[in-house]
């Protein structure tokens, strides 16, 4: 069946660049909708490297409507189409973030594979860049990887440059899945595919999401790669980015769910005072779908030490960087030097239903969460836990709309209607309260529609440090057993510290909070059918010597900023469109997307 994308087409049209020829079949349902690896079953020869299989333009990025009332303002967001993993991210030399994704130009389901790209000075305001991977033929998809820096040119692509990239992901077609590499003079904008492809090969369909690393002890490049049905991350060292050796596999850790997908390891600075510890560890991280304890797709990672072949957990225990249902596939900027945070994006989103999102009315499914900036902190009694926090703020913060610094038992309320972002950031502190047995009191905030009084809302109870979320009472998918709509997790009062802080970042259709400074975190997407625009925070019952400190800020609207007047956002466009070469039979060649 062929299904045009009326969206892309739109799209397109506004740029001149004719109708598409989108041929992929939407996902049956959400509960089968099980994986990001969508499979195309189909043979080529084709080896263009700019091949789509739906006449998307290369050299120049796909405009997209950022106006639309589910559309996240400080968020990256796809132009149009769907979006999933985050991919290829490293910082360059002149500081500037680079994002890659996977992409689906042509509809907003998964499938039809593309790296798309973007960049960010601040990792909120993003331009959108002409998408940097396409397919080589029929039926291949490019899968999820990690892009890397060759600045000494082990690789030998690069005899008269520093900064050339290199682009490592999986290959993916109906026959098996191997890891490949491409090659970038520019900086990461455009990529030529190694000649010498694949540099792993591989007989199974089970093999992806390489996540490489520079390891200066051992002068070798370390790439994590995902076996996800053995549940095993395989480690690879290379000296050349080409050559690579298998050195051993973290097998069965934690949670296996179905799968394992998209691991990273990263080395991270442990900021304690207890100078037993090292000043840095390694987490390995390893996303599972489905399985997750809520259902669906989240991520786990395991504290340990890394000697450039093996990776051995501190201990058993499994953590989750989240606590809500919207949180996957994250991936760490290459380059940000180990004794720094380091900073993730995640994929804000969830398999269970993130093929039937209402975004779609909008032209596009899928955000990816805000940066998060990491480090290994040594909790009271948890002990060594990943702090998530949301990477500096400061270029996005607007007008205060609020601030109370002692708000005691008292309510704030901040009509926002007028913010034209919709979105704001917000945070509470409470201190002064003494220890543990002095704890009393609840701090909740709504985030309400004036026009359906549809809402979001959350708070914590004090005492007990429980923090709950809940987007159960906004309109769409409310009735679909997999869209959970409340979610709580403890945090544990640290009378050494004496306060407790929450914060957190509600922008149109997506919600984050924080607690004490990113000990816990939640992610969670939500679909109000008109916009919400009063927020409501109300403290109760908080002991007599505690004092409560509020604040709250408007945002940017970082994409409207960058929008002409019909909110088309066109992105970095320096070259002229120029589209793929299209191929009459390619509709005829293609069977279903199947999404297994
Ligand atoms: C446009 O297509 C032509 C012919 O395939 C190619 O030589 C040229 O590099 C392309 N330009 C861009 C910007 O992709
Ligand atoms: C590097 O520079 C030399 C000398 O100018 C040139 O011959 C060669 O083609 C360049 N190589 C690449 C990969 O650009
Ligand atoms: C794939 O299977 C063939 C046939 O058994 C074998 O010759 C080849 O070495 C295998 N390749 C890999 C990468 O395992
Ligand atoms: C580059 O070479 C320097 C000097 O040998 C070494 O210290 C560094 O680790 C290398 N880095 C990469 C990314 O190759
Ligand atoms: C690949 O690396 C291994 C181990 O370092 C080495 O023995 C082998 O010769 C290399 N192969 C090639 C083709 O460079
Ligand atoms: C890791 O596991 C994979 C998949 O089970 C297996 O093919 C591979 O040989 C293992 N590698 C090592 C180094 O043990
Ligand atoms: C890394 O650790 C593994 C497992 O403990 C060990 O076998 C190996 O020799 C170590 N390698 C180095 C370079 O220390
Ligand atoms: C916050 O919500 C909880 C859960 O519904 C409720 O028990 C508590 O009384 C509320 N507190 C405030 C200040 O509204
Ligand atoms: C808040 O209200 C409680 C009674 O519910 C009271 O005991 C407490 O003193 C009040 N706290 C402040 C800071 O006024
Ligand atoms: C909350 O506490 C943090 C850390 O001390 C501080 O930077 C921030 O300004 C405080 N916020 C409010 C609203 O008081
Ligand atoms: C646009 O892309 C070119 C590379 O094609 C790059 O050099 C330039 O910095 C980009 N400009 C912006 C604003 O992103
Ligand atoms: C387009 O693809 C067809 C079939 O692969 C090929 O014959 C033709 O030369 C291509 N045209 C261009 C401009 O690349």
């Amino acid at each position: 069946m062929i299904f045009p994308s009326v969206a892309l087409a739109t799209a397109l049209a506004s740029i001149g660049a004719g109708v598409v020829n989108a041929q992929t079949t939407p996902a049956s349902g959400s509960a089968t909708a099980a994986s990001s690896k969508a499979s195309t079953a189909a043979s080529s020869t084709a080896t263009s490297s700019t091949y789509s299989e739906s006449d998307v333009p290369t050299g120049i990025p796909l405009p997209g409507n950022y106006a639309g009332l589910l559309r996240p303002q400080v968020h990256y967001s796809p132009p149009v189409g769907f979006m999933n993993d985050p991919n290829g991210m490293f910082v360059d030399q002149e500081g500037l973030y680079h994002l890659y994704y996977q992409y689906n130009p042509t509809e907003e389901v998964a499938g039809n594979v593309h790296w798309g790209h973007a960049t960010s000075e601040d990792l909120y305001t993003w331009t959108n860049q002409p998408i940097a991977l396409f397919p080589g033929a029929p039926g291949e998809g490019i899968f999820s990887g990690s892009a890397v820096i060759d600045v000494n040119n082990t690789s030998g692509f690069f005899p008269n440059q520093t900064n050339g990239v290199v682009a490592v992901y999986t290959l993916n077609t109906a026959e098996k899945q191997t890891q490949e590499i491409a090659y970038s003079y520019d900086n990461g904008y455009s990529f030529i595919k190694y000649s010498g492809n694949p540099v792993i090969d591989s007989n199974t369909t089970q093999f992806r999401d390489p996540k490489v690393i520079w390891y200066a002890p051992t002068e070798r490049w370390v790439m994590v790669v995902a076996y996800p049905v053995d549940f095993k991350v395989g480690i690879f060292s290379s000296p050349d980015l080409k050559n690579w050796t298998a050195e051993s596999n973290v097998t069965h850790y934690g949670i296996t769910g179905l799968q394992y997908e998209c691991p990273n390891m990263v080395e991270l600075p442990v900021v304690s005072e207890n100078s037993s510890l090292p000043s840095t560890l390694w987490a390995l991280q390893i996303s599972i779908n489905p399985g997750a304890p809520l259902g669906g797709s989240i991520a786990q990672y395991f504290l340990g030490t890394f000697n450039g072949t093996h990776f051995e957990a501190l201990d058993s225990t499994t953590r989750l960087t989240d606590f809500a249902k919207d949180n996957y596939a994250g991936q760490y900027f290459y380059n940000i030097p180990a004794d720094q945070d380091q900073v993730s994006i995640n994929w804000a989103s969830n398999w269970q239903y993130t093929n039937i999102v209402p975004t779609a009315q909008e032209g596009f499914r899928s955000s990816m969460s805000v940066p998060r900036g990491h480090y290994i902190a040594d909790l009271e009694r948890v002990g060594l836990s990943l702090i998530s926090y949301p990477y500096n703020i400061s270029s996005i913060v607007g007008n205060e709309l609020a601030s109370n610094s002692s708000l005691g038992n008292g309510t704030v309320v901040v009509d926002y209607s007028g913010v034209e972002s919709g979105a704001l950031y917000f945070e509470a502190n409470i201190t002064n309260l003494g220890d543990a047995s002095s704890l009393s009191g609840t701090l909740n905030f709504t985030f309400l529609s004036s026009a359906t009084g549809e809402y979001v809302s959350g708070g914590t109870f004090i005492s007990s440090g429980d923090v709950w979320l809940n987007r159960g009472h906004t309109g769409a998918l409310s009735d679909n057993p997999y869209f959970t709509d409340k979610f709580s997790q403890t945090a544990l009062y640290d009378p050494t510290i004496g306060s407790w802080n929450i914060s957190g970042i509600i922008d149109r259709s997506i919600i984050e909070v924080f607690v004490n400074g990113g000990v816990l975190g939640a992610t969670s997407v939500f679909f109000p059918t008109q916009p919400l625009d009063l927020m409501i925070l109300k403290v109760e019952g908080v002991n007599e010597s505690a004092t409560v400190s509020v604040g709250v800020w408007s945002l940017r609207a970082s994409w409207l900023d960058q929008a002409d007047g019909d909110g088309i956002v066109s992105g970095n466009v320096t070259t002229a469109a120029n589209r793929t070469n299209t191929t009459s039979s390619v509709s005829d060649s293609m069977e279903a997307l199947r999404l297994f």
